[in-house]
């Protein structure tokens, strides 16, 4: 299974410190949120961010969550800025196949990402145009929060939908629960919490790489 650490849990003035104490421990890509304080109660990063981390590390894949409205007006600034997935949520309101066209167009990996309320079968028709799901298994919005076992049926159901692409979870993803997870079809694991408060990310990213 594959690891992206999210840098919600990284310290912020040691930003590149705590990503260079990732790589080193061997991530796979790094999972960065991007809130707008309207589709969820909190703020986070900007572009500039995703610029100057693709700057800094441009062999690191950098996974972009967009938990925000009208994502269609910031695709090309998260393309641009060097995405190697773009992330956007089913909730949104939009026509979601056709801004995950758009991310594909660009060749980015399109994600598509569901709150643990919005049920699978609701994004059934998105499917074929994802070329990832994120199934939150928190409220999204902070970090540190408690797992949400019950979105374990939520990766099988997708897999009996006959969805073949990555899934991703995020929210409260640890060393403990991983296992699961894996059984469970998961293909890369976002950690917060658990990696960069890990005493040795090396060990635990072995662990996860060998699940
Ligand atoms: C939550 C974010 C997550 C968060 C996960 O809304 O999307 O990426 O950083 O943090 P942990 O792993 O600490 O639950
Ligand atoms: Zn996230």
């Amino acid at each position: 299974m594959m690891v992206a650490p999210s840098i919600l849990a990284a310290d912020m003035l040691n930003m590149e410190r705590d990503v260079q104490r990732m790589v080193d421990a061997g991530t796979d890509w790094l999972h960065v949120d991007i809130m707008d304080a309207h589709f969820i109660p909190n703020l986070s990063y900007s572009p500039a961010l995703v610029k100057a981390l693709h700057k800094r590390f441009p062999d690191l894949p950098l996974d972009v969550h967009l938990m925000m409205d009208n994502p269609e007006k910031y695709l090309d600034v998260f393309c641009d800025a060097g995405a190697s997935v773009l992330t956007i949520h089913a909730e949104i309101g939009a026509d979601a196949a056709a801004l995950l066209e758009k991310i594909r167009a660009r060749g980015v990996k399109a994600g598509l990402s569901v709150k643990p309320g919005t049920p699978a079968e609701s994004i059934r028709h998105l499917l074929p145009h994802a070329d990832m799901v994120l199934v939150m298994t928190v409220e999204p919005g902070f970090g540190g929060q408690k797992f949400n076992a019950d979105m374990l049926g939520k990766l099988d159901d997708l897999r009996r939908m006959g969805y073949t692409g990555l899934l991703e979870a995020d929210g409260g993803v640890c060393m403990s629960n991983a296992p699961l997870l894996r059984a469970h079809g998961l293909d890369v694991a976002v950690m917060g919490t658990a990696m960069f408060g890990s005493p040795d990310p090396k060990a635990d990213m072995d662990a996860i790489h060998a699940l």
